[in-house]
């Protein structure tokens, strides 16, 4: 067994990674699901810490992504069941899925692309099956646990399936995006909305995706937490009126075209640069881009460590016209996508309303109303029975069928005659007038951008950035703000007038509002080891002082500096720390 100091020297054998894995399981931050049943790859519990982080985790989404702009957002739930028809329309069904290949000998199936990259470390992702199959003959690619020959590339559904009620016809899905319960309500929450335009509709919510084998721990799962908002927009109008808020926000990009060069290396660039030199081709895309950034700082990560990839058109999903996935590097897996951001056009409403048969336009009104010049053309029966006579008839009949309306435009005047269909009518039968019409607006199909990030994948990033190892302790420096407890009250002696005095001060802290771990078991050195390995980035001490002068020690998680302070007062300074 490892004794604490081995712990701590950087031993190849055992990288962060693992390290966050044994500490996430003993301390309660997670762990792979049914594990008295072995386990099943993708699925993973979430310990009390856990949820404590990723509910700080997502709070902190909602509160710059929703109610910082509560004037544009609104946030609704929708199920997690979706019947068929929905992810017929929205091209899931026949688009969302993933190469596998099966070995001819032992019959183990794997992700195509990825089996291909693993072993002749190309990227493959987004080619065709038929390209795929083409790689593994051609490069001999092999089962790699029997060396067996493997077969034919296809095709997998990452939905999972159910039946909806007792019909077996009646087929559903779990939900693989969140995104479709938002676009099949738009409708509803615009109107809801008393017709607000732009809107963003944000969801947080499960969704599960059936991965061919996911091996990447908390990265890839197969069920998890999402959080996205459609942003709808006007696509004649796509200005953002918020993009001067973050105009000299820098970000790095890595754009597509350069991938095809084979350039790696990310450049920087202005939020506004990237606007005014179509970088990002929408401004509310890049709007939302910043945003995310910093989003993703507040969790703790560099901005070094930030990079926006462009994904190339086969890279990308197939309702996207551009997308970028903001990457996040980590210590075992590299860089890792931890957001979409998707020009989803309006791909998605078209197609609901293709299937649905509902309209999903909406009007938008001009700001003047256009005034159109109409010529109109009346029949005048009286002068088709006056110069037709016995033939009147006759004409009632030809000119029944037409649409004189469309006709008017595009008559042709003849010696007194006028022409239609190449037949001649008296001029004098017609009335032909020159209106004007006021047009006060038109229908239109909002578009749509989506900024899109996974709940668990994001804890994970959390804690891989937070984690130090220092010479006589681990400690997550979490950031402040995500911290899952926030104070540590530990009495320094377990006699009872510390105790007393303790537990009162817990109860004091609890009723402020803050999340307070108790711990009045061990050395004191022990309880500030326990308090910083799992980020709490404030321990208040009980001791001797305490009990003369009702003063306490404030310790901080991160320098190990101690202040003294009176109890009356504490509440109101940790309040103000934590709004720092
Ligand atoms: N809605 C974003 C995604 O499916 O990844």
């Amino acid at each position: 067994m490892k004794n604490r100091s081995d712990r701590y020297n950087n031993d190849p054998s055992e990288d962060k990674y693992e390290k966050i894995i044994d500490l996430a399981m003993r301390r309660g931050f997670f762990w792979p699901s049914y594990e008295i049943y072995g386990g099943v790859a993708g699925l993973y519990d979430l310990g009390p810490l856990g949820v404590l982080l990723k509910r700080r985790i997502i709070d902190l989404w909602r509160k710059i992504f929703i109610e910082r702009h509560q004037d544009y957002v609104v946030e609704i739930e929708t199920p997690i069941i979706t019947p068929k028809k929905v992810l017929e329309a929205s091209g899931h069904v026949e688009h969302f899925t993933d190469p596998i290949v099966e070995c001819t000998s032992c019959g183990r199936k794997y992700r195509a692309d990825h089996l291909i990259k693993d072993v002749l470390n190309i990227n493959v992702e987004g080619l065709s099956i038929e390209e795929l199959t083409r790689i593994i003959r051609e490069k001999d690619v092999r089962c790699p646990v029997c060396g067996g020959v493997l077969g034919d590339v296809k095709r997998f559904s990452l939905l999972f399936t159910t039946t909806i009620g007792p019909y077996s016809d009646s087929i559903g899905f779990l939900r693989p995006e969140a995104a479709q319960g938002m676009f099949t309500a738009f409708k509803r929450v615009y109107e809801a909305m008393r017709n607000r335009f732009p809107i963003g509709i944000a969801q947080i919510g499960r969704v599960g995706r059936n991965e061919i084998s996911p091996r990447q721990s908390m990265i890839r799962l197969r069920e998890f937490t999402i959080m996205e908002i459609e942003f709808f927009f006007d696509p004649k109008n796509p200005e953002c009126p918020l993009l001067d808020d973050v105009r000299d926000v820098k970000i790095n990009i890595l754009r597509g075209e350069e991938k095809l060069r084979g350039e790696e290396k990310p450049s920087s660039y202005k939020i506004i640069e990237a606007v005014e030199e179509k970088i990002i081709s929408q401004p509310w895309q890049a709007y939302w881009m910043a945003i995310s950034q910093e989003f993703v700082q507040r969790l703790g990560v560099s901005p070094d460590n930030i990079f926006f990839e462009e994904k190339l058109p086969h890279e990308r999903a197939h309702y996207a016209q551009q997308v970028f996935d903001q990457m996040v590097k980590v210590s075992r897996w590299g860089w890792i996508e931890v957001s979409g951001h998707a020009y989803r056009t309006n791909y998605d409403l078209s197609r609901h309303q293709l299937f649905s048969g509902a309209d999903l336009s909406i009007f938008r009104r001009y700001e003047k109303p256009l005034i159109i010049k109409k010529r109109k053309i009346l029949l005048d029966k009286n002068a088709v029975l006056r110069i037709y006579g016995e033939e009147a008839p006759r004409i009632f009949r030809e000119l029944s069928g037409k649409n004189l309306d469309e006709l008017a435009t595009k008559i042709v005047e003849e010696n007194g005659y006028i022409i239609i269909d190449g037949v001649k009518y008296n001029k004098e039968i017609f009335k032909i007038e020159d209106v004007e019409e006021k047009i006060y607006g038109e229908r239109i199909i909002p578009h749509v951008v989506e900024p899109s990030f996974g709940a668990e994948r994001l804890l994970y990033i959390t804690l891989d950035n937070a984690y130090v190892e220092e010479e006589d302790r681990i400690v997550l420096k979490l950031p402040k703000e995500i911290a899952p407890i926030q104070v540590a009250v530990l009495p320094l002696l377990e006699r009872e007038d510390m105790i007393k005095v303790s537990k009162k001060l817990k109860n004091m802290l609890i009723e402020e509002g803050f999340y307070v771990l108790y711990d009045e078991s061990g050395s004191i050195g022990r309880r500030y080891a326990r308090a910083d390995e799992i980020g709490v980035p404030y321990a208040v001490t009980i001791d001797h002082q305490t009990l003369l002068d009702e003063t306490v020690t404030v310790r901080f998680r991160d320098t190990k500096e101690q202040i003294r302070i009176k109890i009356s007062e504490l509440a109101k300074f940790l309040e103000k720390e934590f709004k720092k």
